[in-house]
């Protein structure tokens, strides 16, 4: 029998990360954020004062960047032998990851981890095209959404409590374009898959989330 797998998408902010790690310990799964691992990819690109919009030399940086993801300890992203679990949440990466996820070869070189991650055992993964394009057979997709106003101000609260002050406005807008380069790019857009089950979040606190979504892997073989 296929070890669980559990694919989370949606935009910015719908709360994937927070349910996806709140599971993965409910049900004993490997978790795995895809979005940091792009994120690495960015923070190296501006580390190295290489312009996004040189695709080459981004996609040589993809394709030669060592990229762990610690399962063990809470969710420490390393990026060649650099602890960078802190310094990819920054807004100024969060501006540019979109740019840098839209490129083929960037794309395929995650995926292939990604998707080597997922053969270690039971997963949730989760990102923008898991349940469309890393993980099609997976036994669950989910699609969390939200709205913009909620995802904002959820992210706004996370970015204060790291001591990050960032006017709610801005956060908001940030949100807005970033959602948008996700859902306009031409390589795995962001979308829901055609057999993902849509929750929108709105006004829902984590818990009754992951209840829900416990409750679907109830259902599933
Ligand atoms: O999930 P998170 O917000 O950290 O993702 C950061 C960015 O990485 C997304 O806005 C998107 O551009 C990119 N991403 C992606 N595909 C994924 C995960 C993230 O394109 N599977």
């Amino acid at each position: 029998q296929q070890a669980l797998q559990i694919a989370i998408d949606g935009p910015a902010g719908a709360g994937k990360s927070t349910v996806a790690k709140l599971l993965a310990k409910q049900l004993n799964l490997f978790y795995v954020d895809t979005g940091a691992m792009y994120r690495a990819i960015a923070y190296k690109a501006l580390m190295n004062k290489v312009p996004l919009e040189d695709e080459h030399s981004v996609t040589q940086i993809a394709k030669s960047a060592e990229v762990v993801l610690d399962h063990s300890a809470e969710g420490t992203v390393w990026c060649d032998g650099e602890n960078v679990t802190q310094a990819i949440r920054n807004p100024e990466i969060s501006r540019a990851v979109s740019t840098v996820a839209a490129y083929v070869g960037v794309r395929e070189r995650l995926v292939e981890l990604q998707r080597w991650e997922a053969k270690r055992g039971g997963v949730v993964m989760d990102g923008r095209d898991i349940g469309t394009h890393v993980l099609p057979d997976a036994s669950l997709k989910i699609f969390l959404t939200a709205t913009l106003q909620e995802r904002a101000n959820r992210r706004w609260v996370e970015l204060e409590k790291a001591g990050k002050n960032v006017p709610y406005e801005e956060v908001a807008q940030d949100m807005q374009k970033r959602d948008r380069k996700d859902m306009e790019r031409e390589v795995s857009p962001l979308e829901p898959a055609q057999d993902a089950v849509i929750l929108d979040t709105t006004g829902l606190g984590v818990e009754e989330i992951v209840v829900k979504i416990v409750a679907l892997t109830r259902r599933v073989d």
